[in-house]
C-alpha cells in the first residue's frame, strides 16, 4: 500500500498557513502537523541548533506512515533543508523556491521585500532564489525577531497595539526602499498580515509561503500519481508543550475549533 499521509511541521503555529492551504487543495488527503512549541522561537538560534531541532521534527513525522514532507518552517527550509533532506525516504519541500518564485511574478518593479527571522535573513536563501529566477529584481531584508513570540502570544489581532508598534519599527525602513511586493518569509506572519497590510498599504502585495507551498506539494504529489481523490481525510495536530495555547491561537486562524484534536508530545525522545 502506498504511503499516505502529508507531514507539515514548524516550530509552532506558523505551518498552519501551510496546512490551512492544503486542507482547502486536498480535501482527501491525511495529515500531520506537529509544531515544535517547547522550543519556539527557532529563528534567533544559531544553525547547527536549528538543523538538530529539523531533524528531530523530521524523525518524529518519519513514524507516520508519510509519503512526503513540508518543512512549513522559513528557518528550516532556509538553514537546515539542504543538510537533511537526503537522509529521509521521503521527499521534502521548504517553503523558500515557491515563495521566491511567486514574489518574482507578483512585481512588477523589481524591488522585492523580505522579512524574516535572523536566521533566515542571515542566511541569504531568498535573495538568492529570487536573483535565480530573475537577476534583475533587487531585494531588501529585514530581520524581525518579535513578531514571532508576538503571534505565539496571541497578539494577532490587525488592532494589536503591540504588534502594530512592532510592525511599524521594522517596516519602516522597508518602504523607503519601495518595493511592489513583500515576501512574509516567516510562515508566522501571515498570521499578522492584515496588520501588515494595513501598515504598508494595499496596493503592496504580501507573498504567503506557506500557502506557495501547499500548492507546490500539491503538485508534486499530483505529478508523481500520489494524491488521495476520495474518502474521508483525518488531520491530527501534535506539539511540543501544552496544548492549551496552540488549540486556541491556531483554532482562530485554521477558522474551526481544533479543541481535542491537538496531542503532546515529548520532542526529545526523537
Ligand atoms: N515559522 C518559522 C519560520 O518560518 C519559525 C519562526 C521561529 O521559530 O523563529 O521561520
Amino acid at each position: 500500500m502506498n504511503p499516505n499521509a502529508i507531514g507539515v511541521f514548524d516550530s509552532g503555529l506558523g505551518g498552519l498557513t501551510a496546512m490551512k492551504e492544503l486542507c482547502r487543495i486536498m480535501p482527501h488527503e491525511n495529515i500531520v502537523y506537529f509544531g515544535d512549541t517547547s522550543r519556539v522561537p527557532y529563528g534567533t538560534r544559531s544553525a547547527d541548533t536549528i538543523i538538530r531541532y529539523a531533524r528531530q521534527d523530521l524523525n518524529f513525522l518519519s513514524g507516520f506512515d508519510i509519503k512526503a514532507a513540508l518543512v512549513a518552517c522559513g528557518t528550516i527550509s532556509a538553514v537546515a533543508l539542504d543538510s537533511i533532506k537526503d537522509d529521509y525516504p521521503f521527499p521534502i519541500i521548504g517553503v523558500i523556491d515557491s515563495a521566491a518564485a511567486a514574489a518574482v511574478s507578483a512585481s512588477q518593479n523589481g524591488r522585492i521585500g523580505i522579512i524574516g527571522t535572523p536566521a533566515t535573513v542571515k542566511s541569504g536563501a531568498y535573495e538568492r532564489s529570487i536573483s535565480a529566477a530573475d537577476p534583475d529584481c533587487r531585494t531588501i531584508s529585514i530581520a524581525c525577531p518579535l513578531f514571532v513570540p508576538l503571534v505565539e502570544n496571541g497578539h494577532i489581532s490587525p488592532d494589536d497595539p503591540l504588534t502594530k508598534g512592532a510592525i511599524e519599527l521594522y517596516l519602516s525602513k522597508l518602504l523607503d526602499f519601495e518595493p511592489d511586493t513583500i515576501i512574509l518569509g516567516c510562515t508566522h506572519y501571515p498570521i499578522i498580515a492584515k496588520a501588515i497590510s494595513n501598515f504598508v498599504g494595499v496596493d503592496i502585495r504580501l507573498i504567503d509561503p506557506g500557502k506557495e507551498a501547499a500548492l507546490a506539494i500539491c503538485r508534486l504529489l499530483s505529478l508523481n500519481g500520489l494524491t488521495n481523490d476520495s474518502g474521508p481525510a483525518k488531520r491530527s495536530f501534535y506539539v511540543s508543550d501544552s496544548t492549551e495555547n496552540f488549540e486556541t491561537y491556531g483554532g482562530i486562524f485554521m477558522g474551526r475549533s481544533i479543541n481535542g484534536e491537538v496531542h503532546k508530545i515529548d520532542i526529545e525522545k526523537y
